[in-house]
């Protein structure tokens, strides 16, 4: 870890501004967006891009694009001043909590199709379009040459790496590895909200999926089967979805055949929470 100087801006322009400065000194821009509460798998992606740029840039701001009416945007859980500590203890150099990101009256959207539709966007059918639109905006106002997202949220990652390929932004998008709790679940500033009993069924969430690795490296592909086997150790009001796509493009799969990834939503009364791990390589 390293402390340094860290400025704190919320005006959408002097943001830009700062990194136009940087840029034109010939200076590499890293950034990281979140949506703040922060936890290690924040702090994990800041780790690493810090190596990977000169000056780095985290972002907060709880996007309501991302957020259906029945969904958490006005209890989503917030800390500033916490916050604020982590970015400046893992090498921060502004971090940019704007109050309003995007201008009045604003009606463009950025939408990828495809790749959003199935896991988390068939219950949350509004949820990637938001995403997107704030990702492509905070594109546009940081500037990024690298940007760091989770590989928590695989699905988004592929997805914003779409968005990046098909409009020829200019940013390498690098993808971080997902950070778990010694019980095995999957950080998320959502935990905050399980009950102790709640926390205690959640571990089922990694454990089906630990489940499906374990009967793959026995010699099980059928992917039906492996999704009985996932689903018969999962332990949630609602099991939104367990699936095994490919790494890549995110395809169903009936049989494992290439390079795949095990994918799993839950319910644990009001909180829903998300997983995924890669599936052991086949190919050997
Ligand atoms: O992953 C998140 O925290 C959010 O979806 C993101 C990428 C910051 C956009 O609001």
């Amino acid at each position: 870890m390293m402390a340094r100087q860290m400025e704190t801006i919320v005006d959408p322009r002097a943001l830009q501004q700062q990194v136009l400065e940087w840029r034109a000194q010939g200076l590499r821009v890293g950034f990281v967006p979140t949506m703040g509460f922060l936890h290690a798998g924040h702090t994990s992606l800041m780790d690493v891009a810090r190596p990977l740029c000169d000056r780095l840039v985290v972002s907060i701001f709880v996007n309501p694009l991302q957020f259906a009416p029945d969904e958490d945007l006005d209890r989503y859980p917030r800390d500033p001043v916490g916050d604020a500590a982590k970015c400046v203890a893992h090498g921060t150099d502004v971090l940019f909590m704007p109050e309003a990101l995007y201008p009045p009256g604003h009606v463009t959207r950025v939408r990828v199709s495809g790749l959003t539709e199935g896991l988390c966007g068939a219950d949350r059918p509004t949820h990637f379009e938001g995403v997107t639109t704030v990702v492509a905006r905070l594109f546009g106002l940081v500037q990024p040459h690298v940007a760091v997202f989770g590989e928590k949220d695989y699905q988004q990652l592929a997805i914003i790496r779409r968005m990046t390929h098909d409009l020829a932004l200019p940013v390498e998008v690098v993808g971080g590895a997902l950070v778990r709790d010694s019980d095995g679940v999957a950080l998320s500033s959502r935990n905050k909200y399980l009950s102790p009993d709640q926390r205690r069924r959640a571990r089922t969430l990694s454990g089906s999926l630990l489940a499906i690795i374990a009967a793959v490296e026995a010699g099980e592909r059928d992917v039906p089967t492996l999704l009985a086997l996932g689903r018969s150790v999962l332990d949630a009001d609602l099991v939104d979805y367990l699936d095994i796509r490919a790494a890549d493009d995110l395809a169903p799969l009936t049989r494992l055949d290439r390079a795949a990834r095990a994918f799993g939503a839950a319910k644990y009364g009001q909180t829903r929470l998300i997983d995924n791990m890669a599936l052991p390589d086949i190919s050997a």
